[in-house]
């Protein structure tokens, strides 16, 4: 499946294009602040309803002198068309996915993929857990159409047990024999985020490994922990660590644990890279999580996700360069690249070249 045409009104600083792309690589060029990152972003809306910058909200996708912004794109698979409309006002957005305003979204989002690379992506090791949480969560969703299903459960009883917990400090003690009934509610989904979370690092770590052996000169042994306070395991256990805890958890009035506070621990070589790594090297690292997740997608579903890559190539020295522009000759994906120089682009055959200025494309 791929992006054969998009219609762009009113997003961002893009007022009006009508734009036809091919199903390799396309390279988005132009100056700084020209609407790049924007046309890319365009893209990212339309196959995961979210924008790039968790913080912004709908009114910034909005162009300024504008009340709304419609996108409205067609894929192509094999003989036939997706066609998908969203509109977006200040207040709401809406997806009208073949005519159909009533789409389930998580098979929508399951069945159009896309990963984004940016220079923010560093984060994801440098930042909070919650960054990598984001990140696994998202590829494991990917991959199990459901797990969204289990963090929205998890999240519901997550914010049921938070009000208990609250319920009880305040000296509503009759609350503390319906704790026990959430507690095991919450044992349970737990476990299933965990199973559906260890199911995905089983694979995707040996993956990961050879992806950054390819990509690093350097003898890097990289492997990946997750990092919890529980034994997942062993419901019996899981419950009783979880009373344990239970008196703190009363006296702030919340939940202190679980898999909304698990982490991943990213080692190399018998060392956290969170805390060890160069720049260059914490770059290279995330590049082979995203690259290592989208073999792992190819390898079970036999798709790759559209890529969307923001700003990399002057990121990366010439070597990784190289080994990425080596890597993205070989996948049969589609391929968006901004950039501010093309000449930091190589050269490749199925390569389409469009400009960008001030909101406006041209294809070269
Ligand atoms: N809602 C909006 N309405 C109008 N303009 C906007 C809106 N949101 C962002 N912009 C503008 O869009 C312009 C282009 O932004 P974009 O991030 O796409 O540039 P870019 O080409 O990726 O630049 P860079 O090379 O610096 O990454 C910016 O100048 C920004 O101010
Ligand atoms: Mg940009």
């Amino acid at each position: 499946m791929f992006l054969k045409n998009i219609k762009i009104n009113n997003f961002r600083n893009i007022q009006n294009e009508d734009i036809n792309f091919s199903k390799n690589i396309n390279i988005i060029y132009g100056d700084n602040g020209n609407g790049k990152t924007n046309l890319l972003e365009s893209i990212y809306y339309t196959t995961s309803l979210k924008p790039i910058k968790k913080k912004h909200k709908l009114i910034h996708l909005i162009n300024e002198n504008s009340k709304a912004s419609i996108i409205k794109s067609t894929f192509e698979n094999n003989d036939y068309k997706e066609i998908i409309k969203i509109a977006i006002t200040p207040e709401k957005k809406a997806l009208i996915y073949n005519q159909n305003n009533n789409t389930n979204i998580q098979s929508y989002l399951h069945k159009f993929k896309s990963v984004l690379f940016t220079p923010d992506d560093l984060m994801i090791i440098k930042g909070e857990p919650q960054k990598r949480r984001d990140f696994f969560n998202k590829a494991i969703f990917h991959l199990n159409q459901y797990y969204y299903s289990n963090l929205i459960e998890y999240n519901k009883i997550l914010k049921t047990r938070n009000k208990i917990l609250k319920d009880i400090a305040e000296g509503d003690k009759r609350q503390l024999a319906i704790l026990e009934i959430i507690n095991e509610q919450f044992t349970d989904i737990s476990l299933k985020i965990y199973q559906n979370r260890i199911n995905y690092l089983i694979n995707y770590i040996p993956i990961l490994i050879n992806t950054v052996n390819q990509l690093s000169k350097k003898d890097f042994l990289p492997y990946l922990i997750y990092k919890t306070d529980f034994n997942y395991k062993n419901r019996d256990d899981f419950l009783s660590k979880l009373k344990s805890k239970q008196k703190r958890e009363i006296l702030y009035k919340r939940t202190l644990t679980g898999p909304h506070f698990d982490d991943y621990k990213i080692i190399t070589n018998d060392k956290e890279i969170k805390f060890f790594g160069s720049q260059g090297e914490i770059r290279l690292f995330t590049l082979a999580m995203k690259i290592a997740h989208i073999i792992y997608v190819k390898e079970t579903t036999n798709n790759y996700p559209i890529l969307l890559l923001d700003d990399i190539s002057s990121e990366l020295d010439s070597n990784r360069k190289e080994f990425l522009f080596n890597f993205l000759k070989t996948i049969d994906s589609q391929i968006f690249i901004t950039t501010t120089a093309i000449n930091h682009i190589p050269k490749l055959e199925n390569m389409d070249f469009l400009e960008i200025k001030n909101g406006k494309t041209n294809w070269k």
